[in-house]
């Protein structure tokens, strides 16, 4: 199956920010795994982000682990080389996307705006994040920008909850939600690693319906 046909299948993919990969990033794919949700978009705003990102791999290698909050070439460089599946940025970034592109590795960059989308489809791209969703008018945005746009999925990330996550995923235009709410920076510092599992479970339930 391919990488796309993964992430629409799942359907949420939670947002990480690991601080200690040697003692967390193992359990935490873990959590993820048990719960249904073998994806990750570990960001680039640690200092062990691309520990996190190779340790995942190593114990999970059928785990989609990506990597997310790339503004550089040399992050994706760094990110690919850890063993990153695919590449997403905030914003939208020409140099990372031709470099991404050269590897033959999937770039989700944020485009919020019609101009940024536009951008994005020059460069060939058809899977944009839409970030940050609530912030930016939430799924009403993305209703009206899909209606000149019909060829692009959209990746909503910011302010998914699992109250929110089903509207978004009912709509056509969308591939997949990002979230942090399964992977809070409490949960992650308190090990509560089965209630990341729980909160995945009632992910995939909303996910199914
Ligand atoms: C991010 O931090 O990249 C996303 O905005 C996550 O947003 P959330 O914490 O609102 O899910």
């Amino acid at each position: 199956m391919d990488l796309l046909q993964q992430i629409y299948n799942i359907g949420i993919i939670p947002v990480i920010k690991i601080e200690k990969p040697e003692e967390d990033a193992y359990d935490l794919a873990k959590a993820l795994c048990d719960g249904g949700v073998p994806v990750a978009e570990v960001t680039f705003r640690t200092e062990g982000a691309a520990r996190g990102i190779q340790i995942m791999r190593e114990g999970f290698p059928d785990m989609l682990v990506g990597v997310g909050t790339i503004f550089t070439t040399d992050q994706a460089k760094q990110a690919i080389s850890a063993g990153a599946k695919f590449i997403v940025s905030p914003g939208f970034d020409q140099e990372v996307v031709a470099y991404c592109k050269g590897q033959g590795i999937p770039i989700f960059p944020g485009c919020i705006t019609p101009t940024e989308i536009q951008m994005a489809i020059k460069e060939g791209l058809s899977i944009i994040k839409f970030y940050p969703a609530e912030q930016s008018g939430g799924l009403n945005t993305i209703k009206a920008l899909s209606a000149p746009f019909g060829s692009v999925k959209f990746m909503p990330t910011g302010g998914i909850s699992l109250e929110n996550l089903g509207a978004y995923l009912a709509h056509r235009a969308i591939i997949a939600c990002g979230g942090s709410y399964m992977v809070t920076d409490e949960l992650i510092l308190n090990k509560k690693w089965d209630e990341i599992t729980h909160l995945c479970e009632k992910s995939v339930e909303v996910v199914n319906e």
